[in-house]
């Protein structure tokens, strides 16, 4: 398994609270981490990553340069997740310029969450020509209550709030593994995080960041799509390094949808002989069954025995990948948030086209069970999130090659 994307993306911004150097391993080869070095580049940084750009998996990033404080619109719009450095240049150098992200392919991507727990932390929000200006001469710690647990709101107040003076209460924080993940490096830095991976999260501010060595945590997104993957297919794969911890929601469903599933230490074993069998499943905040996993069960119900209802709450629009599904011969019908699948026998290839990150990845397990060639364009997408899956899918026997891109 890769490092998760997830959790790299805040853990490598969050290298900003400091002067000193912050080396982390595991760090996975995608376009938006590529993304995270323009900007913090951009920012000032000065880190030589050759290694990691030549192949190696782990990069050091030194802030002791920053001049710039802000993040243009161009970057922003490319990966959402470069909001997140409003709340350490905040904290740190009591000034920061972000682009507001705009919407997605998938939905509204709002950040009043973000804005409103800056706020309570003692900054000045002004926004204006589409960038929001935050400004403090120093945080100071609040009690914050976040009206949705919001992944990115969570990490982005938990970084300001560690060089915020006294103690900051996340309230309705995010529980997702990615946020303990940043916790467990910003606490390798000398910060003082309390109760990540829970309903309310203590940030004790410091004085002062210091450097760090962190190892990102194994990407769960990744490693159940290749579960399905093997679902799908048939096989007996383990996918190594996988933790079923995190992934317990899903791989219930899995059980119930007739896949034999058995996890140690090594990762998660899948195996099946039996068809599947069709679930419903609702998308939740972790732990409940994670949106990033709901085009690739889609999948999985487009071929299984019976009708499934697939409800999703956490964003409005993230049913794009049904159309093109529905082009290879899947049955689905869209309601509102609820997708109804009834079962094929089987799915035939077709040209089809990737509106996001994990649509690409559900069509490109729809192309492993296909009848025939299925052609996935846009495969930039795919690119953001996933290292190298055509040849880790071709290790495992899947007919899969790069046409372009
Ligand atoms: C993160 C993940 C993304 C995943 C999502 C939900 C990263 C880089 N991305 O995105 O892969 O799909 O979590 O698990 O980690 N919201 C507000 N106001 C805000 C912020 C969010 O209303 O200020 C809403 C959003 O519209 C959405 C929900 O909260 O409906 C969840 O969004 P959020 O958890 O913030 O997602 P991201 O951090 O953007």
């Amino acid at each position: 398994m890769s490092g998760a994307k997830n959790a790299a993306l805040p853990i490598l911004i969050s290298s900003l609270l400091t002067t000193e150097p912050c080396t982390y391993q595991s760090v996975p080869h995608l376009t938006d981490i590529r993304t995270t070095l323009r900007l913090l580049t951009g920012l000032g940084d000065k880190s030589d990553n050759q290694g990691w750009l030549n192949g190696a998996d782990e990069l050091t990033l030194r802030a002791d340069h920053i001049k710039n404080f802000e993040a243009p619109y161009d970057l922003v719009k490319t990966m959402r997740a470069s909001f997140l450095v409003l709340g350490p240049l905040v904290a740190r150098f009591g000034e920061a310029r972000v682009s507001t992200p705009g919407g997605c392919a998938i939905g509204a991507r709002p950040i009043n969450l973000h804005l409103k727990g800056l706020e309570a932390l003692g900054a000045t929000i002004e926004q204006t020509h589409g960038y929001v200006e935050a400004k403090a001469t120093k945080l100071r710690g609040a009690k914050i209550y976040l009206d949705l647990p919001s992944v990115g709101a969570t990490e982005n107040l938990m970084m300001a709030a560690s060089l915020a003076e006294g103690t900051t209460l996340i309230e309705n924080a995010a529980k997702e593994p990615e946020i303990e993940d940043l916790a467990n490096a910003l606490n390798g830095m000398g910060g003082k995080v309390h109760g990540a991976g829970s309903d309310i999260v203590q940030i004790d501010g410091v004085e002062e960041l210091h450097g760090v060595t962190h190892r990102i945590i194994p990407d769960r997104i990744e490693a159940a799509s290749f579960v399905i993957a093997a679902a799908l297919t048939g096989g007996d794969v383990l996918v190594k390094g996988a933790r079923a911890e995190h992934l317990e929601a899903f791989l219930i469903k899995l059980k119930e949808a007739g896949v034999a599933l058995t996890a140690d230490d090594a990762g998660i074993r899948v195996q099946r002989s039996n068809a599947i069998k069709s679930v419903d499943v609702t998308t939740l905040s972790y732990p409940g069954f994670p949106t990033d996993l709901q085009a690739q069960l889609m999948v999985l119900m487009t071929v299984a025995d019976g009708v499934s209802v697939i409800t999703e709450t956490i964003f409005e629009n993230r049913f794009m990948h049904a159309l093109e599904l529905d082009r290879m011969g899947a049955q689905i019908k869209l309601e509102g948030n609820r997708a109804i699948v009834r079962g094929v026998r089987e799915l035939s290839g077709a040209p089809v086209m990737a509106s996001d990150l994990r649509a690409s990845v559900a069509l490109i397990l729809a192309g492993l069970v296909a009848k025939g060639t299925t052609e996935v364009s846009r495969v930039y997408h795919l690119d953001r999130g996933y290292e190298r899956i055509e040849r880790k899918l071709s290790q495992l026997g899947a007919q899969i090659v790069r046409v372009k891109g």
